[in-house]
């Protein structure tokens, strides 16, 4: 297959090339076909990708070892080169910014129809946002939520879901039960039957993620989303880091809300996300604009997601950088992109089990592609006590740092079914498409040495 059909082949390429072709008039080679050198011309069907030549597309410094992805991605060289002249064309013609200008509206909305396609929406369900915890947040204080309405969540979610909703808490007085999540997670139907028996007449919102910050745990969202239609409940999913990473089809997962980020695994610009609020045209009742600065002026009847798009001066640079992050992605070829990430979290789970034995292993085990994810938690040590050691976790990722330039970061989650309140700790390895199997050789090693001292 040659290389010009896995440039087209990408759906939302010619969307972006469009976008941005059409938008910034010099921009019509935003598209480096280094990106098409760099990869084997069998790209598309997801083999034989030279992955050291994707690696080289980074600016990632050659002596670190980075391994955070679930944190903050790295933008590729020529994203970083399309992104700086989206900023130069800016700040040449101001006007630009100015968000009632035809230009920026037109910009924005190309830019909305090239995110959307990616994720299988339709631009009026797709709202461009900063990150996942504006998405979220733009959600939960959008609902009608009363005192007493009760929220169902999980005890593995990141603070951006919970804060939102322990303000609600606070100020409205909804209630918001978090039900024990196993970890490792091994055992979606069983998730899916605690959400059922816990939901009440008075349960209004399920809010979980698409995988988990805390083992990188991949939640059945199509059953979960369905199970909340059945019963009449809206579904608000965390998909930080879903995008970038999945090959995502937001509608076919059945979700009313899904909130991701454009900077982690998508290796987009900082700052960059979307919402996904399915069938904004019939829902908009669901959600009032807490964000925005069209609610006042705007006609009755105006999609909910164009209310919230419209939210100030925005960073239009770095949103369009990010549809040029989704064409990068798509180049390459998303379903390669999971597959190397999974498997490169594979390779991890199964180094981890060899050097400290399985109960190490916080992420779900290896051979269960399907709940996992490009994230692996682990306990460097064979004694499980040590994982409700925060020092002993925190020491060792330290020093994977000071003394080998290897970039981790420590999660926590509450001992589940162990009963007894106590917070674990483990190092959290994000294995991205950049990365590769001798680095994670490297990280347990080196961590292994470091946890004998
Ligand atoms: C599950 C989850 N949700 C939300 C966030 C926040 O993401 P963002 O920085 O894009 O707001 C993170 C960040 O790490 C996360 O892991």
């Amino acid at each position: 297959m040659s290389m010009n059909r896995v440039l087209l082949s990408a759906h939302v390429a010619d969307a972006a090339a469009t976008s941005c072709t059409r938008a910034f008039p010099d921009a019509a080679s935003f598209r480096d076909p280094r990106v098409g050198r760099a990869v084997d011309s069998n790209a598309t069907d997801g083999h034989a990708i030279d992955w050291k030549k994707v690696r080289e597309m980074f600016p990632l410094a050659p002596d670190m070892t980075y391994l955070n992805s679930g944190s903050e991605g790295s933008m590729p060289h020529e994203l970083l080169d399309s992104y700086a002249r989206f900023n130069r064309e800016w700040a040449t013609d101001p006007s630009y910014s100015f968000f009632a200008s035809p230009r920026f509206g037109e910009t924005q909305a190309l830019n909305r129809q090239a995110a959307a396609r990616f994720v299988g929406a339709i631009e009026e369900d797709v709202c461009l946002t900063n990150n996942t915890t504006m998405g979220l947040a733009m959600v939960a204080f959008g609902l009608p939520l009363r005192a007493g309405d009760e929220v169902l969540t999980t005890t593995n979610e990141h603070w951006s879901l919970l804060s939102p909703l322990t303000v609600l808490a606070k100020q409205r007085g909804i209630r918001v039960i978090q039900l024990p999540v196993a970890v490792p997670f091994a055992d979606p139907d069983a998730l899916v039957e605690a959400f059922e028996a816990a939901i009440t007449p008075r349960t209004r919102v399920i809010a979980f993620s698409h995988i988990t910050w805390t083992t990188g745990a991949r939640f059945p969202v199509r059953a979960l989303c369905d199970l909340a239609r059945d019963r009449g409940v809206i579904s608000l999913v965390d998909g930080a880091h879903a995008l970038g990473m999945l090959d995502l089809d937001l509608p076919a997962l059945h979700c009313d809300f899904y909130a991701c980020s454009g900077h982690k695994w998508l290796n987009g610009p900082p700052g960059t996300g979307l919402l996904y609020v399915n069938d904004a045209a019939a829902n908009a009742a669901k959600l009032l604009p807490i964000l925005s600065d069209e609610a006042v002026q705007s006609a009755p009847g105006t999609l909910i997601t164009d209310l919230l798009q419209t939210r100030g001066c925005n960073n239009g640079p770095g949103l369009t950088a990010m549809i040029d992050a989704m064409a990068f992605a798509d180049t390459i070829g998303r379903a390669a992109i999971e597959a190397r990430e999974i498997e490169l979290a594979e390779h991890a789970k199964r180094r981890v089990i060899e050097t400290w034995g399985a109960a190490a292993l916080f992420s779900p085990a290896p051979g269960r592609p399907d709940l996992s994810s490009g994230l692996t938690s682990f306990l460097p040590s064979a004694d499980p006590a040590r994982a409700r050691d925060q020092a002993f976790v925190q020491n060792v990722v330290s020093a994977l740092w000071d003394r080998y330039r290897i970039y981790v970061r420590t999660t926590l989650f509450p001992a589940y079914p162990a009963d007894d309140g106590a917070t674990l700790y483990a190092i959290r390895a994000s294995t991205s498409l950049f990365n590769d199997a001798e680095q994670v050789d490297a990280l347990v090693r080196c961590a292994a040495e470091i946890a004998k001292e």
